[in-house]
């Protein structure tokens, strides 16, 4: 693996792939790797001839009273995680090659970075859209692997590469979980004993919700009242917002038809985590 924090360098080895056409794998993330990104750079490394994994903690995607300073880091840790598993570039842009002094261009996907984690989070998707637009101008990747945990994010980056004709692919690969059924997050190493076994609850509520759909609730606010009341009884959780929503527009349902998308952001103490789960439903009425 090769350890790349020069762009002029990252342009040579990647133009010297494209030459011998070579396809170029992409993962983005913020470091601090676990299950969940191993296993998308697993898939770039299998699926393409030349794989790439960034980390970058995009300053530009953490608000003012946001976690930026707290996130989590460890490249030690993260370099020796992503040599096992062949990736081929580690790249590792500076604060300065990113956003070097004079930078002026953000890129606003609008109404759909609006609701969910966009209504707490102003400018959050503005960040990472503006992020993600570089690296992919940076890297010019054939696929860029993104992971279903950030339900929103895929959402925005999808409606990014089709409206700026990004000449990528996008492929979502699910949540990668703990045993217990927590979504794997960099953020977990912050939560307090109580709070990550309290966390578990999320998915136990989620997966709750999504056999009641099957069984034929169609209301959408019986269903978020039912999450509100296992997250209410067996936690100390401050829910933000739990919403049921169309998977691609993101625009709320009442009443429940088609591929939707149950998502919801909670508290534990400091710790926002995020989760969702998605339902087809089969039926014409
Ligand atoms: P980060 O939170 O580090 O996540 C990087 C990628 O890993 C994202 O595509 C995310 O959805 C995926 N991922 C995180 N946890 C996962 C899990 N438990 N299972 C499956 N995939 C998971 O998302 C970001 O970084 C940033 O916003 C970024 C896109 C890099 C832009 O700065």
């Amino acid at each position: 693996m090769r350890i790349v924090k020069d762009l002029k360098k990252l342009r040579f080895l990647l133009d010297e792939a494209r030459r011998q056409g070579k396809t170029i794998g992409f993962v983005p993330t913020m470091g601090y790797v676990h299950e969940g990104h191993l296993g998308l750079a697993r898939l770039a490394k299998k699926e393409m001839a030349l794989s790439v994994v960034s980390i970058y903690v995009n300053p530009a995607q953490f608000g003012p009273k946001e976690d930026f300073k707290r996130y989590p880091r460890d490249f030690k840790r993260d370099s020796s995680l992503l040599k096992k598993e062949n990736v081929d570039i580690l790249f590792v842009p500076s604060d300065n090659d990113v956003y070097p002094q004079g930078y002026l261009t953000y890129i606003d996907v609008e109404e759909i970075s609006q609701g969910l984690c966009g209504a707490f989070r102003p400018g959050h998707f503005r960040g990472v859209a503006t992020v993600v637009a570089k690296l992919l101008n940076l890297l010019g990747p054939c696929t860029m692997y993104l992971g279903a945990k950030d339900a929103q994010q895929v959402a925005v980056l999808k409606v990014l590469v089709k409206d700026l004709n990004f000449p990528v692919k996008v492929r979502v690969m699910p949540t990668v979980r703990e045993p217990d059924g927590l979504a794997m997050s960099s953020r977990n190493v912050h939560l307090s004993a109580i709070g990550r076994r309290e966390a578990q609850t999320l998915y136990i509520a989620l997966k709750a919700a999504k056999k009641a759909i099957l069984r034929g609730e169609r209301s959408s606010a019986t269903i978020i009242r039912m999450i509100k009341s296992i997250i209410g009884s067996q936690t100390n959780g401050k829910i933000q917002y739990i919403a049921c929503v169309d998977v691609n527009t993101l625009k709320a349902l009442k009443r429940l038809k088609g591929h939707i998308l149950i998502a919801l952001a909670v508290f534990f103490d400091k710790t926002r985590l995020i989760d969702n789960i998605s339902v087809r439903i089969h039926e014409s009425n």
